[in-house]
């Protein structure tokens, strides 16, 4: 077990992006009433995701995690999380056959409700309010009161983070995964882009491939794995409260286990090594992922992994490298090489989206050409440097917004009033995020299909 450390070690650091609750007898009267609620998960199932990830780490199955930049409270329902999780296995059956390795299934869902701010205030027409930082803490209206911070959110984000993660148990679990379903829906995409040629030749395989197990005997009613998927839970674990209130001794293993999500990660502004997000974290037995952005220096990197996996255990710790298209090349390879130099388990994921943010229109945005460079990037420096890129980190829904510039339906920077619906970052629509997956279904696949032209020489 961690040295010196409780559920509540943290609040004795520095800490940045905590809001500031004006009634604190009511902020401690929530966490101590969400202490005593049932945890939404358990330490069984975040051992289990620990496991698929050290498979990733150790090169043998790559990682898809994905979801809203912020879950919000008004667009909770069934249509959306459904979408959501049609997309995001449709994804998971491109990447696995791209990468012909088992794919670990993990939603930024049931639980993304807390954001990081660059700016503490916001002015409009001469007001200053504080900003919005997820519906966990208070509203996006631009008045006083939906500003300012109320604890009875908690309750709330809570409540529907158990709803969503109930419907997404009973997807996963209750035939709604089933690999045909998903096929079919592939191929329906497939049909309707314009660029469905260029997919098509993908797709037929996969449904050779199908066709070929059908033919043998393999079939979802026979097979679990065909009707059944794992789909495991993350958040950025940005409100300490309330991270602390569901932190739960484990009674298989004695270990302390955070259960708002199986994974958890530490955002890019919040992984000061001596503040609090980093003390809270280090004391967790859960898979973790750290944030890496440009100004994360590999000296740094290795003091960080030093804090949050002492004993070097493969699975724990997720990188998830944003860097931004433009620099990607100048920053990853140092971090890779620090890593490999200190002989250091960890898996590296791609998050193409938070280094490639820019206004248009005076709207957020991300293109689409940038956030593929980021990952082919990424790729590219992996396959130089001897590693294993394994996985990406989006944000996407399953809906037709226009918040993404580009994709093969091309969203311009004048449709971006059409349907910009994101309560904080732009995301990927559903045919963005499945075309992100085939191209680099396709890339893995002339990768593999390169490598092996090597070996037989
Ligand atoms: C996010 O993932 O939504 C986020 C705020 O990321 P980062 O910490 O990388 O900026
Ligand atoms: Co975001």
């Amino acid at each position: 077990m961690a040295q010196n450390w409780t559920p509540s070690s943290w609040r004795q650091k520095p800490i940045q992006q905590v809001p500031e609750f004006p009634d604190k007898a009511a902020l401690a009267a929530t966490e101590a009433q969400l202490a005593t609620f049932p945890p939404l998960v358990f330490a069984g199932e975040a051992r289990r995701l620990k496991k698929q990830l050290a498979s990733v780490a150790e090169g043998n199955a790559f990682l898809l995690q994905g979801g809203d930049c912020a879950e919000s409270f008004v667009e909770h329902g069934a249509d959306n999380i459904r979408d959501f999780f049609r997309s995001f296995l449709q994804m998971a059956v491109v990447l696995t056959y791209g990468a012909q390795l088992p794919v670990v299934k993990v939603g930024r869902i049931a639980g993304q409700f807390a954001k990081p701010r660059s700016n503490s205030h916001e002015s409009q027409d001469g007001k200053t309010l504080l900003t919005y930082r997820g519906d966990i803490v208070n509203g996006t209206e631009f008045t006083e009161e939906a500003r300012t911070p109320d604890p009875e959110r908690q309750m709330m984000a809570y409540r529907q983070s158990a709803a969503t993660l109930n419907l997404l148990r009973a997807f996963a679990m209750g035939g709604y995964a089933n690999l045909e379903n998903v096929h079919k829906w592939m191929l329906g995409f497939v049909k309707d882009s314009p660029q469905g040629e260029r997919y098509r030749k993908l797709a037929d395989r996969i449904s050779e491939t199908m066709d070929f197990m059908k033919a043998i005997g393999i079939t979802a009613e026979n097979q679990p794995s065909l009707r059944e998927t794992d789909f495991f839970t993350s958040h950025e674990a940005l409100l300490l409260g309330y991270e602390e209130a569901f932190t739960r001794v484990d009674s298989t293993s004695g270990d302390w286990y955070a259960t708002s999500g199986h994974m958890l990660w530490i955002g890019d502004r919040t992984r000061q090594l001596d503040h609090a997000h980093v003390e809270y974290f280090r004391g967790i037995k859960n898979p973790i992922g750290l944030k890496c952005g440009p100004s994360l220096q590999a000296d740094n990197l290795i003091e960080l992994i030093d804090a949050l996996n002492p004993t070097n255990e493969a699975g724990r710790l997720t990188l998830i490298c944003r860097f931004g298209y433009d620099k990607v090349a100048d920053s990853l390879p140092k971090l890779i090489r620090a890593v490999e130099r200190e002989g250091r388990k960890v898996v590296w994921s791609c998050d193409p989206m938070h280094g490639n943010t820019i206004t248009l229109n005076s709207y957020k945005t991300r293109p689409f050409d940038r956030i593929l460079s980021e990952v082919e990037s990424f790729f590219q420096i992996h396959r130089a440097e001897g590693t294993h890129p394994g996985g990406i980190h989006i944000e996407m829904t399953g809906k037709d917004v226009t918040e993404c510039t580009g994709g093969a339906r091309a969203v311009s920077a004048g449709d971006l009033q059409d349907r910009y619906h994101t309560h904080c970052d732009p995301r990927l629509n559903a045919d963005q995020a499945l075309e992100l997956a085939f191209l680099l279904a396709e890339r893995m696949k002339s990768g593999r299909d390169e490598k092996r032209m090597v070996v037989n020489g």
